[in-house]
């Protein structure tokens, strides 16, 4: 996997193209509380990018910022730019952002609760203009993604678990045929066995549908083990970037993200020394 992994952060690289900018963001809420203070980043045709941070750190709000989902929250973009595909895209409602083919899952997955698991699936293709059976291929490509879903088809949403509530929003996603998803903390709330699940049709998807992934994640393990590269967030500021192999041998994101260091795990009688350091950090 290490080596199929770097082979894909090279791919990235070699590349060069960026399906999306982000220039030096800022997003201020209510008029007066500014949330991230100038926030950049690129994300590589065809690679998975993270987001990390705790809880706060402005993760969803960055996501929000790309697919203009911040109106409703009563939040702008007060400064930089949004590029997708070269094209300034501040300016584009969420759907019109979706036939671009960039497209949001939410945090907390939002399916429709009285729809079965199938319908809220149909509900994702909802711009395709490609007819029926275009449709219907893709609702089987879903299903071999998730083949759990499959056996869930006629089941009410609001009753099947959080995880399978999780795929089913992710497989909604892959309904409106995309070529970009941005994911929000799709590991939050689910079993260690079923994250791992999750991040592995992730990868698939990416490697095997071309499908360019933007995540945000506080589970820094996961991510950095299946993104190719690392954005940390920590108060509405990028405090550090790098490809995920870097990233994960690195002294500090290994003492404050993964919880460990040369002397082992840390607890939290380590949170004096964890807090100065992580001012001198951000
Ligand atoms: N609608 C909102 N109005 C005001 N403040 C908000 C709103 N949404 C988020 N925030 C604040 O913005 C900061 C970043 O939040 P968020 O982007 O949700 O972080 P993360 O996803 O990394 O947990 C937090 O301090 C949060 O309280
Ligand atoms: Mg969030």
């Amino acid at each position: 996997m290490l080596d199929a992994a770097k082979t894909a952060e090279k791919t990235a690289r070699n590349a060069g193209e960026n399906l999306l900018e982000v220039n030096n963001i800022e997003v201020i809420y209510n008029h007066v509380i500014l949330v991230l203070k100038g926030v950049s980043l690129n994300v590589p045709k065809g690679s998975i990018t993270a987001i990390l941070g705790g809880n706060g750190a402005g993760k969803t709000t960055t996501l929000k910022a790309i697919s203009n989902l911040l109106q409703s929250e009563r939040g702008e973009v007060t400064k930089g730019t949004i590029l997708h595909m070269n094209e300034n895209v501040a300016e584009l409602n969420p759907s019109a952002l979706v036939k671009r083919g960039v497209i949001q899952v939410m945090e907390g997955r939002h399916c429709f609760e009285h729809l079965t698991v199938e319908e809220n699936l149909l509900t994702g293709a909802y711009t395709r203009t490609d007819g029926k059976a275009a449709i219907n291929a893709d609702l089987e490509m879903v299903y071999d993604y998730f083949p759990r879903l499959k056996e869930r088809r006629k089941s009410q949403a609001g009753y099947t678990s959080g995880g399978e509530q999780q795929m089913v929003a992710m497989g909604r996603a892959l309904m409106s045929r995309p070529d970009m998803i941005l994911l929000d903390e799709p590991s939050m709330g689910l079993a260690p066995q079923l994250v791992e699940q999750i991040f592995e049709i992730v990868k698939k998807v990416n490697e095997q549908e071309g499908v360019t992934f933007l995540l945000a994640e506080q589970n820094t393990n996961v991510a950095l083990r299946y993104a190719h590269y690392g954005y940390i967030l920590e108060n509405g500021r990028v405090v550090m970037d790098g490809p995920a192999a870097e990233l994960r041998e690195n002294p500090d994101v290994k003492e404050f993200y993964l919880g460990m260091s040369d002397e082992g795990r840390k607890s939290f009688r380590d949170v004096r020394s964890y807090r100065r350091r992580k001012r001198w950090l951000a």
